[in-house]
């Protein structure tokens, strides 16, 4: 049985030509990455898997981050079960209800999460970025690594639209500020973000923020600043793509082609589906 694990770009080079290409015509890949695209984790939790000797490939145990694979060729096992060969990619729009945390458990705290929800569905995803416990709205379920760790990185940008509703009536100065990137958060100036009322109550008004970054409880934080702080949060877009009004709260769907279409060319990415 051909041994297709790789360690370092030397020896990729080398195992490229003489090993891989002729004996399966696949290219190998890193192995957080063939775990991230399986579903397994993220590709950084996958990274960790890898570091605490965690993943077998071939049977030999892999704890090196430069290892690579070849996906539906090699053996890939975590914790002694074997991966079931690549799975589907999967995309969900959730519209994600108060009360529940953005992640898959809460250790010994035992507080509700997203993954009551996510244990029915055929593929296994993991949320996108993360909302606040109290926060409701878009949360991208996905198994599409690359996807995700694009939307997440900062340098590609993805807008992400709140509605908030804020005590009092922020003015033109609040919304001044919420704009022009001179707020700080964690003693670092935001980034310029957009902001807009929608309407005014006798004492509170729903202000649209659309942020570029996704620091912790930055809209909270940015509005509590301006003097105007946030009584409900809700994400009502990300990257350019809406939040199907359709959706209530807990419920979700899997994006149409077109709102992937949306979401990969907004970080680079070719049409098509991983
Ligand atoms: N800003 C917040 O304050 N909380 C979120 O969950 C997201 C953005």
């Amino acid at each position: 049985m051909p041994y297709h694990v790789c360690l370092g770009a030397t020896s990729h080079a080398f195992f490229d030509q003489w090993t891989f290409a002729p004996m399966t015509g696949q290219e190998p890949v890193r192995l957080q990455k063939i775990l991230a695209d399986a579903g397994v984790a993220s590709r950084r939790a996958s990274e960790r898997l890898i570091l605490e000797g965690r993943v077998r490939v071939n049977g030999k145990p892999v704890t090196l981050l430069g290892a690579k694979a070849v996906p539906g060729k090699d053996r890939i096992e975590v914790d002694g079960r074997a991966l079931a060969g690549p799975e589907p990619i999967a995309h969900y729009m959730f519209n994600k209800p108060e009360g529940f945390l953005t992640a898959l458990s809460d250790g010994r705290l035992g507080r509700p999460t997203i993954a009551t929800f996510l244990e029915p569905l055929p593929h296994r995803v993991y949320p996108v970025g993360r909302l606040d416990r109290d926060v409701t709205g878009f949360l991208l379920l996905t198994n599409d690594g690359e996807l995700a760790r694009r939307l997440m990185h900062p340098s590609f940008k993805a807008p992400k639209v709140y509605r908030a509703l804020v005590q009092g009536h922020p003015g033109p100065e609040a919304l001044r500020a919420l704009q022009d990137g001179s707020l700080l958060v964690d003693g670092k100036p935001v980034k310029p973000a957009k902001a807009r009322m929608l309407s005014s109550g006798p004492d509170k008004g729903w202000l649209e923020l659309t942020l570029t970054e996704g620091r912790h409880r930055q809209v909270k934080r940015m509005c509590s600043q301006v003097g105007h702080k946030v009584q409900r949060l809700k994400r009502v877009a990300y990257s350019g793509v809406r939040l199907d009004p359709a959706l209530g709260p807990g419920s979700m769907r899997e994006l149409s082609p077109h709102e992937l279409r949306i979401l990969r060319e907004a970080v680079g990415l070719p049409e098509g589906n991983g």
